[in-house]
């Protein structure tokens, strides 16, 4: 059987993994979190200082549409949002080896389910012949005012203008990267969630599936 995939890729901070998570549950896809998989990486260069591909153990696990992940028994799930593990995540992912690394394992996750994959580079690289792609962008104030709405809930917020930078600079990385840049799929629709509340974007994704998808 063939399963249903959907490419959501962005920008960090656009509202990607709430926004799909949301959608997922209510369509009845899992949603996978790609990001999760380069700051698994990040966390591990942050610890160590180095980048043993084969010493990690990198596993993920779905319970009730939540993602938790592992490196060997370590369940990483939290840790892994730190601030400047962002950071860690963002200079790891510009490794061809690591990109590499985890190729695969993004595919067969695709191959296994009815999935929605957010990341930056799903619909160009690693779901080319995606149903859907969406390509979600917001201002880089909107995304860093997002954030710092975010990380307070956890106690571990930078200001704002820190956020805001981080955010541009992370951008200009990802973006300018020579392996996968972040790029919008000439396949991929646009949506710009600036100044949407989460609830209309959830809907406006929502109804592109359902369009595109016939779910
Ligand atoms: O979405 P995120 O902020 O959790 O992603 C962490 C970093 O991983 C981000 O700097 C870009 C990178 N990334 C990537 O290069 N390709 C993906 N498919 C997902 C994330």
């Amino acid at each position: 059987m063939k399963y249903r995939s959907v490419a959501i890729d962005g920008p960090s901070g656009a509202g990607k993994s709430t926004i799909s998570r949301t959608a997922a549950g209510r369509l009845g896809f899992v949603y996978v979190d790609t990001g999760a998989l380069y700051r698994v990486i990040g966390l591990r260069c942050l610890e160590t200082g180095l980048l043993d591909l084969e010493e990690i153990q990198l596993s993920m696990k779905f319970s009730g549409g939540e993602q938790r992940m592992f490196d060997g028994e370590r369940d990483v799930t939290e840790d892994i949002r730190k601030h400047e593990v962002s950071k860690a995540a963002s200079d790891c992912s510009a490794l061809p080896e690591v990109r590499a690394f985890l190729l695969d394992l993004q595919r067969d996750l695709a191959k296994r389910q009815d999935v929605i994959m957010d990341g930056r580079d799903i619909g160009t690289v690693v779901l080319p012949d995606a149903d859907l792609k969406i390509f979600l962008t917001a201002s880089p104030e909107d995304r860093a005012r997002r954030r710092v709405a975010q990380l307070s809930q956890s106690g571990d917020a930078p200001p704002y203008e820190q956020i805001l930078q981080d955010i541009i600079t992370r951008d200009h990385n990802d973006s300018t990267r020579k392996e996968a840049p972040l790029r919008q799929a000439p396949d991929a629709i646009l949506l710009d969630t600036t100044g949407n509340t989460f609830q209309q974007s959830v809907g406006l994704i929502e109804n592109l599936i359902r369009e595109k998808l016939g779910v």
